[in-house]
């Protein structure tokens, strides 16, 4: 999964806005639905199964994100969000190799999408949806620790 329909702005759009409207929510929506197909198909990847298992909770996780920000979306638009299915996209596109950079910059990413949340829920004026975010936001912290534990797994191996 590359590329998702109805996509209109990149995570590094996103990262730029204050206040997320409902075609960023939806780039969102897609970012997240992208994040769990990333992780099922790196967890694939490891033979460690306690590896494999932490980076798996992230992918779900991921797609709790994505069902969260649907529920914002429903707010603001005050009608309710059609799930969009992304099912029938190819498995996520990896290196050859998985190495410690590449996992360093997921962590990376994960800690950029705590920060984002939490600038964008305190920008947010309707407290439901401030709320959300702050959940997503304090579960990519998480995910973070989750990359961290791959990679000391990784280290010691
Ligand atoms: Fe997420
Ligand atoms: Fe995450």
């Amino acid at each position: 999964m590359t590329e998702a329909s109805g996509v209109k702005y990149t995570l590094e759009d996103l990262a730029k806005m204050s206040i997320l409207d409902v075609d960023a929510l939806q780039s969102m929506y897609a970012a997240e639905m992208m994040g769990q197909a990333f992780y099922m198909a790196l967890a694939n990847r490891f033979d460690d199964p306690q590896a494999a298992e932490l980076l798996r909770r992230n992918g779900r996780e991921e797609a709790g994100h994505a069902r969260r920000i649907g529920r914002a979306i429903a707010i603001k638009q005050g009608a309710e969000f059609e799930p969009v299915d992304y099912s029938d996209q190819p498995d996520f596109p990896l290196p050859e190799v998985i190495g410690r950079e590449m996992l360093e910059s997921v962590l990376k990413g994960e800690i950029a999408g705590d920060v984002g949340y939490q600038k964008w829920a305190s920008r947010e004026p309707n407290p439901e949806v401030a709320r959300l975010y702050r959940l997503n936001g304090r579960e990519e912290g998480l995910h973070g620790q989750r990359v961290q534990q791959v990679l000391d797994i990784l280290a010691n191996a």
